[in-house]
């Protein structure tokens, strides 16, 4: 049987992300390590693919948003260090116990009642890693004071099922020309290092790098960078883009085949609210994928596919699972591959493009792809596994 049983896939290619993961390698200091993040199924490219291949080509440890996603990762068999980035409602810390999964906190009182619930539960427990997140002016998550920081350590210290592994903050614009900002949160990050180390503390891993703070201050690496949009090949802002110092492969795919083909003899209007109308000897191909895989209804009448190497229109509202594309060439035909998002020939729509075209930013457009398209796994160009989210069935 096959693994899927539709006309419409997500490509995404391993040697992409592994030569990502040895840019950043070489990029950063020996002593850094590289910590994938892969939140989000992976940026939509599948977290557990994505998460084994970082590891095998240079990355240490992982990184999710939420506990659930670490537990995922577990379950598949991964065994290398995995932080939850985010919040974890402290009634869940006994699965990061079970699975063995660090955690992030940023307040005493949350520590008090993790210990008190895991003593409570699982006393003989062997205790979790905890990273203390610090807000140094992304305004999210994490302590906004030494007296704070201060106090969480001094309470994880004292508890035996939480063990203090990590220190961190996050940027708010270090994707920018201008560097004021990142260069103030690194400063304040700094002297929270400092308080501590004053305090009498021995730093545990520390880490503060996203994908553009690891382009632009390698020095700032510490014990890891966070790497999570470089890691599948995309530039995190297109300042960061033109710097073209760190040359990335985007990794992701996607693609379709034709599901149907008319050329028009009198005109006729294409899609739901007739906002396009097909003029005499156009012809119109409709393709078996819609807003409700991800591909966003903001690309009617506005995006691009490419058949036969050359781009065919978007026309018409997309659907909610197809779309109809105006093929140029007139030589469409049921069943001929259609590149949505990557490359054809020598066209390629990148996902900066798509992002470019529906005003937002090219971390979304993957994360959109969902549990509707499957995803077929490369190496050396060749299939090595296919995953379909839908059904859970996977092929190697
Ligand atoms: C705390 C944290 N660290 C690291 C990352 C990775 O950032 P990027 O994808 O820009 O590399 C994220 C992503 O949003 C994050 O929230």
């Amino acid at each position: 049987m096959k693994a899927f049983c539709r006309d419409t896939w997500v490509e995404v290619d391993l040697d992409a992300i592994g030569k990502n993961v040895q840019t950043f390698r070489r990029h950063i200091p020996a002593k850094t390590g590289i910590m994938a993040v892969v939140k989000a199924d992976g940026y939509g490219h599948g977290a557990v693919q994505v998460g084994r291949e970082a590891l095998r080509c240079g990355a240490d440890s992982l990184a999710v948003a939420m506990l659930d996603e670490a537990v995922l990762l577990r379950k598949a068999g991964i065994t290398a260090p995995v932080l939850v980035l985010g919040y974890t409602p402290v009634d869940c810390v006994e699965q990061a116990v079970q699975w063995n999964i660090e955690l992030t906190a940023y307040h005493s009182e949350w520590v008090e009642q993790a210990t008190r619930l895991l003593l409570d539960k699982c006393p003989n427990a062997r205790p979790i890693g905890i990273h203390i997140k610090t807000d140094t002016g992304m305004g999210r998550l994490g302590v906004r004071s030494t007296e704070e920081l201060l106090a969480i350590v001094e309470r994880l210290e004292r508890s035996p099922m939480l063990q203090w592994t990590g220190i961190f903050t996050h940027f708010a614009c270090a994707d920018e020309a201008d560097t004021t900002h990142v260069v103030q949160q690194h400063q304040q990050f700094q002297s929270y290092l400092q308080a501590l180390q004053d305090a009498g503390k021995t730093l545990p891993k520390v880490h503060c790098c996203n994908t553009a703070a690891s382009i632009a201050f390698p020095q700032w690496g510490y014990d890891t960078i966070r790497l999570g949009i470089g890691l599948y090949g995309l530039y995190p802002s297109s300042y960061m883009r033109e710097r073209a110092d760190v040359p990335l492969v985007p990794a992701l795919s996607l693609k379709t085949r034709i599901a149907h083909v008319k050329t028009a003899k009198e005109p006729f209007t294409v899609s739901y609210g007739a906002t396009y109308t097909a003029q005499p000897e156009e012809q119109i191909a409709t393709l078996p994928i819609g807003y409700a895989d991800g591909f966003s209804r903001l690309l009617s009448n506005r995006g691009f596919a490419l058949h036969g190497g050359e781009r065919a229109a978007i026309v018409g509202r997309v659907c909610m699972d197809q779309i109809m594309v105006r093929i140029g060439s007139g030589s469409a035909q049921v069943g001929d591959e259609v590149v949505l998002y990557g490359k054809q020939g020598d066209e390629e729509i990148s996902l900066d493009e798509v992002a470019e075209r529906i005003g937002t930013i090219n971390y979304e457009i993957p994360c959109m792809l969902n549990y509707r398209i499957p995803r077929v796994y490369l190496r050396g160009r060749q299939v090595v596994e296919v995953f379909h989210p839908l059904t859970m069935k996977s092929e190697m």
